[in-house]
């Protein structure tokens, strides 16, 4: 991989900034928990574990700054960095997971000192975690993936959005790896486009032949017998395999069905929130209306139309054939319910 989506430098966090891409790649040195927190808000940093990542580097860094009194003291200005990175997107279960396992790691620290060393060892475990996690789950994706399949996916998944390998794109570019020919078909995924911008951008470095289509395409494709499978990732997936991810998702599965093309899902087991008995209790982002009424801020519908913009919706469990993870392939039926 030429590109670094997310790394730490020992006092800052570097990104590429997603907002800017494909027509310029722009990397932005970030030393504040709160450029962390609008960066993470604005989607120059997306995706559900690359928010997970990010989220981890932002407590660190909050946590450096803190000059604090005494360990309540600083355990109570943590809270605050966590409370701002918390705020900034409420779908993606990797962001939740990071800053639990990061308040965790401070709650169980002695003194201010070693908290402190002790925040930015574990941000670059959760990383670490999530590329290992991401690269496994691609192999083993990659065995549904057969020589000459036409594969559909939506928003972006590789390694933009994962800081790691990738999760849906993953197992795709894993299988190209492996000397499959295939060929993916990316919905552009309005309003934000993440698949005409970024995962174009990715295939095309990964060198994955990748035919872009409007996200109205799909079912015509499907009907057309033109897509062996389709594969998605995922924002939160609840324990009965309810599935949340980029708005579009559970269109696109529903076609699926109603063509006998199998729907997959991959994710790794930090997107899984077991709390959660199903699809309906996971929190749904809104987002602003002028993202739905602007295309890269021109507008493409009279000044002051009313506009819904949810950034994700639910695929319920039986749409799903199979859910991909880190520890396994799990298959519809998911039966006891799928574990963390
Ligand atoms: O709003 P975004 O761009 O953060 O949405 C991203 C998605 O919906 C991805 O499909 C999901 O996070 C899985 S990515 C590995």
């Amino acid at each position: 991989m030429n590109y670094q989506p997310i790394e730490w430098l020992g006092n800052r966090l570097r990104i590429l900034d997603q907002t800017r891409l494909p027509g310029e790649e722009v990397y932005l040195e970030l030393t504040d928990y709160r450029e962390v927190a609008s960066a993470i808000a604005e989607l120059k940093i997306r995706g559900a574990p690359a928010i997970g990542v990010a989220g981890g580097y932002g407590i660190a860094l909050g946590a450096m700054k803190i000059e604090a009194t005494s360990r309540e003291d600083f355990l109570i200005r943590l809270k605050e960095v966590s409370q701002s990175l918390a705020d900034t997107r409420p779908t993606a279960r990797n962001l939740f997971r990071a800053i639990e396992r990061m308040e965790g790691i401070a709650a169980a620290g002695e003194n201010t000192g070693q908290i402190k060393a002790a925040l930015v060892n574990e941000a670059i475990r959760i990383h670490s975690e999530e590329v290992e996690a991401t690269r496994r789950l691609s192999r083993l994706g990659a065995e549904l993936i057969e020589d000459g399949f036409n594969i559909l996916t939506h928003c972006n998944t590789g390694p933009l959005a994962t800081a790691g390998y990738g999760t849906a794109l993953g197992v795709i570019i894993y299988a190209g790896e492996q000397g499959k020919n295939v060929r993916v078909f990316a919905d552009e995924t309005r309003p934000l486009l993440q698949g005409a911008r970024l995962t174009t951008w990715e295939l095309e470095k990964a060198g994955i032949p990748v035919t872009l289509i409007t996200d109205s395409t799909a079912g015509y494709l499907m009907s057309r017998g033109g897509i062996d499978c389709v594969i998605v990732g995922a924002d939160r997936i609840a324990a009965n395999g309810d599935t949340a991810n980029k708005i579009g998702t559970y269109s696109l599965a529903v076609l699926a069905m109603e063509n006998g093309v199998p729907f997959y899902v991959a994710a790794p087991t930090t997107t899984i929130d077991a709390s959660l008995a199903s699809g309906d209790e996971i929190p749904i982002e809104e987002r602003r209306a002028d993202e739905v009424t602007r295309i890269r801020g021109v507008p493409i519908a009279p000044e002051g139309t009313d506009a819904a913009n949810p950034a994700f919706d639910v695929t319920p469990h039986h749409y799903i054939t199979a859910i991909i993870t880190e520890s396994g392939i799990m298959r519809e039926p998911f039966g006891e319910g799928i574990g963390e």
